[in-house]
């Protein structure tokens, strides 16, 4: 058994990463006078938050007609049918609420003329349940509506007397005999030593897995590292075989472009300037949602109508607006234009191309953010101490495919939902509970073990490996033979886990090890992806299956449930929620209204 020498902390909750969703709890948390540690690898303000540009959805109204109703209806759509009705519900219900709230906060949100939040189109947010014209329901702050969010939580939770524990990364978490999360142990990079949480609350809001993948929007720490804690203790992860591509990344960096570029006014080009969009989505054009654009513009580029010397990439067009909207409404991404790809948005088009943005699946949640840990007796069955919240999380709000916008506003939602839940059920007077010390043994016996790995490969040729094979085989387009063969690859690959080789043994800033820790969470993400994808013989969402050209209601209208273990990867159901929170009669939304039918734009 290792032997590391370790501090120990007592907490009524630890949150376990400080995005968004992570700050929003926790701010939430500390309001209620719970005790309450905010525990995360990077400083918070450098949390993958700070990269979301377009903004935050939510039905205010600013700028003409809408309603929660629209919104929900709108995120039931874009799920492709596969979200859980209850919470697609309470998302458009309460993000009005949310909005102001982070509005009361401080967050500096762009105005309109008459002082009001500046709202923006986005793809497939629409009006009169998708019968009536776009609507604009984007809240931004310009184009760093993250960047705003992250700092006014961060200054928010600070001014409530939350902790943070910054530059801390956890390594696993504590399990109670019984099933019960009791806590997580810690690893400080800046001076090695080690810690370990003791909490009536975890919440995991550890963001998405996309560094999974060869090219990725996401931050370098975009590396799965809740969904990676819970596969190894044997619980679920949910829907992973939903990988959402942005429209817009640059050709070659793969760094975002936001949606709110064609929110603007932007539109895509392919090499005969043609606007293709208008063929393929007669009325929401640029605007279809995401899932669509990417798979219309992967057509084009195979249908010889690409640009660029290879045919590769496309246009995105954005000259035609006046340099003065560029500048108030665009500027980050003018910017990132410049550095990117040595363009000038005021005169030249963007090269951009699908890129891997965002993971509908997760580990699955009720709407309250407490973790299931799905049986065939009952698939609403929790994980007492557990939640998760945000990308980490999968409510599941976006199903088979999330809306532009509607993950700011998953963030603060649901980070605050978990906050309100948490003052239910914590019981701030009570003592911490005895730690299960073969769970804290298992932490340290795992990290000393990747610490001293002295096997064959480095973890950097594995990780490159598993990215390289995801992108191939887990693209925007699937078949049968791309799945059947990434399964293959994916095994193999995962079976190098056990042969790594570590060459820095030190505890201080020791990035090698960091990044095996990082690559053992990523694992479990992408094995879970893989294995979905093959088994799901249907096209739903972002899943577009080649073999499989249409969606299956009957047979595949359900949750996809994973169980990681090692390389093993094993596939159950759980059901689709159909129920709304509240009735027409209630004011609520009528289900036929939300009934499955053809997405069609
Ligand atoms: O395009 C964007 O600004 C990204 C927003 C989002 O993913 O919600």
């Amino acid at each position: 058994m290792a032997a590391y020498e370790y501090e120990t902390h007592d907490y009524d909750v630890v949150v376990v990463g400080a995005g968004g969703a992570g700050l929003r709890a926790t701010l939430g948390m500390a309001e209620q006078g719970l005790r309450t540690a905010c525990v995360t690898k990077v400083f918070p303000t450098r949390s993958h938050t700070v990269a979301a540009q377009g903004g935050i959805a939510a039905s205010l109204s600013n700028m003409g007609p809408d309603n929660w109703q629209w919104h929900m209806y709108d995120t039931v759509k874009g799920s492709d049918w596969l979200g859980d009705t209850d919470a697609m519900e309470y998302l458009a219900r309460e993000a009005p609420k949310a909005v102001y709230e982070l509005e009361h906060y401080g967050v500096p949100f762009s105005r309109t003329e008459e002082g009001k939040i500046y709202q923006r189109p986005f793809g497939g947010h629409t009006t009169e349940f998708g019968e009536g014209p776009p609507v604009q329901r984007t809240c931004a702050a310009a184009d760093r509506t993250g960047h705003a969010i992250l700092h006014t939580l961060y200054g928010q939770s600070l001014k409530n007397n939350a902790e943070f524990y910054i530059e801390y990364f956890a390594i696993d978490l504590i399990m109670s005999e019984d099933g019960q999360c009791q806590g997580v142990v810690c690893w400080k990079l800046d001076d090695g030593t080690m810690h370990v949480f003791n909490a009536k609350m975890v919440v995991l809001a550890t963001g998405g897995y996309g560094r999974a993948y060869f090219s990725a929007t996401s931050a370098h720490t975009c590396t799965g590292d809740g969904g990676g804690m819970v596969a190894r203790q044997g619980l679920a992860l949910q829907d992973m075989e939903f990988v959402q591509f942005h429209p817009t990344g640059i050709y070659g960096s793969g760094c975002l472009i936001t949606e709110g570029a064609r929110g603007e006014g932007g539109y895509l080009t392919n090499s005969e300037g043609e606007r293709f969009m208008e063929r393929y989505a007669p009325n929401y054009k640029d605007l279809a949602p995401r899932d669509y654009v990417s798979r219309c513009m992967t057509m084009e580029i195979r249908e010889g109508r690409g640009v660029g010397a290879g045919g590769d990439h496309i246009h995105l067009n954005l000259s035609h607006l006046p340099a003065d909207a560029l500048a108030e409404r665009l500027p980050g991404i003018s910017e990132s234009a410049k550095i990117f790809a040595g363009v000038n948005v005021n005169k030249e088009p963007i090269p951009v191309l699908p890129t891997v943005h965002y993971n509908m699946g997760g580990i699955p949640t009720n709407y309250f953010g407490e973790v299931l840990n799905p049986t065939a007796k009952d698939p609403n069955a929790v994980v007492p101490g557990l939640m998760a919240v945000g990308e980490a999380g999968c409510a599941s709000v976006h199903g088979a495919n999330r809306l532009g916008s509607n993950s700011l506003i998953d963030l603060v939602v649901f980070g605050r939902a978990a906050a309100i839940r948490a003052g239910k059920v914590v019981d701030a007077e009570a003592a911490p509970a005895a730690l299960n010390q073969i769970s804290v043994d298992f932490a340290f016996d795992r990290f000393d073990g990747l610490r001293n790995a002295s096997g064959a490969t480095p973890t950097a040729e594995v990780r490159l490996e598993m990215q390289k094979t995801m992108q191939e085989d887990a693209a925007v387009f699937r078949t049968d033979k791309t799945l059947k063969e990434g399964v293959e690859k994916m095994t193999n690959v995962a079976s190098k886990v056990d042969d790594l080789k570590v060459t820095d043994r030190s505890l201080v800033w020791n990035s090698d090890l960091m990044e095996t820790l990082e690559l053992t969470n990523l694992m479990p993400n992408a094995l879970a992806t893989i294995f979905g994808a093959e088994a799901r013989k249907e096209s739903r969402g972002a899943h577009a299956h080649e073999d499989y050209a249409t969606r299956d209601d009957e047979n595949w209208r359900v949750h996809t449930i994973s169980r990681v273990d090692g390389k093993d990867v094993e596939l159950t159901h759980r059901p689709v929620v159909t129920d709304p929170l509240t009735t027409e009669a209630e004011g609520g939304i009528s289900l036929k209204k939300i009934a499955p039918k053809e997405r069609t734009f």
